[in-house]
């Protein structure tokens, strides 16, 4: 495993790859650290569907608001370079901040729609920076494929929409949330939850999955649904409900009554950590 800290160098290093191994495919895992097994399935996915798999390492400051956790945002290098030997990866990239952006740079991407809601809604600019940075990403990488997580549902949406319309000759595979036993979803952020607020933790997926329980036994109104598994969240004086909202799937566009597949998301502070969570909600389900 060889850990590259410059963009040409390992621009020039993945050129030699692809020269000695014409057909080789790259495998891209981008992540801001902190890993956990979460995104040990991406490698993993990485590793069986490519002959050469890239993780970064890089805390992007250009998506996280101001008054949000850059700062605090947990960051191990050395923890996070064992998890990626372990994992069989060849190349760790891991730049610093201003190798990644020079001095006012004036060019981002942005995706449009996608990224009102949700998420976006509450966090105004991240999504710019995300697609900025994974843009930026893959255009140093250039891989043939790159691997994200289903918890990050909006996320996922937007890059595979900037994929499709910037035509970016990239796969983009999603994998499943890995959940501690528990339920709880996987994040970096989960080391900051106290003990008391860790053992609330996994109402967050459990009132997800209320829902889900609901549309299995027939209901369709979606303020209902919103309603049932909001009482499930707020039984808890610790948690404050940032957004609970359920959307078509793949449009996001709001819904009042569930005729179509949806996604039923989340974002919660727990004490001061923020957790976000989503499930699918599959009318055709019903077992009425
Ligand atoms: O999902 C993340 O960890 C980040 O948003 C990403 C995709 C690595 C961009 O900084």
């Amino acid at each position: 495993m060889i850990i590259v800290r410059d963009k040409i160098d390992l621009r020039n290093r993945l050129h030699s790859f692809r020269n000695s191994r014409p057909s080789g495919r790259v495998g891209f895992v981008p992540t801001m650290g902190f890993l956990h097994d979460g995104h040990r399935s991406l490698m993993k996915a990485a590793r069986t569907e490519n002959e050469c798999v890239v993780v970064s390492l890089f805390v992007n400051p250009t998506q996280f608001g101001p008054g949000e956790d850059f700062e605090s945002y947990p960051r191990d290098e050395d923890r996070d370079f064992a998890i990626c030997s372990n994992e069989n990866v060849d190349y760790i990239f891991t730049p610093a901040v201003d190798v990644m952006y020079p001095p006012e740079p004036l060019t981002t991407v942005s995706v449009s729609v996608l990224t009102e809601s949700l998420c976006g809604r509450h966090r105004p600019g991240h999504f710019h920076g995300v697609t900025t940075i994974v843009t930026k990403l893959f255009n140093i990488v250039q891989p043939d494929n790159a691997y994200f997580g289903q918890k990050d549902a909006q996320q996922v949406l937007v890059i595979k929409k900037m994929v499709e319309d910037l035509d970016f000759p990239i796969r983009v595979v999603i994998c499943p949330t890995v959940r501690e036993p528990d339920g709880l979803a996987m994040s970096s952020r989960n080391i900051r939850l106290s003990p008391t607020a860790r053992k609330i933790a996994p109402v967050v997926y459990h009132a997800l999955k209320e829902a889900q329980d609901m549309v299995r036994n027939g209901e369709r109104d979606v303020g209902k649904i919103l309603l049932g598994a909001r009482s499930a969240l707020e039984q808890y004086d610790k948690i404050s409900v940032q957004y609970l909202d359920c959307r078509d799937r793949s449009t996001l566009k709001s819904l009042v009554y569930l005729d179509r597949p949806a996604l039923l998301a989340t974002a919660v502070f727990l004490d001061s950590v923020r957790l976000i969570d989503n499930v699918f909600l599959e009318p055709g389900e019903a077992s009425l």
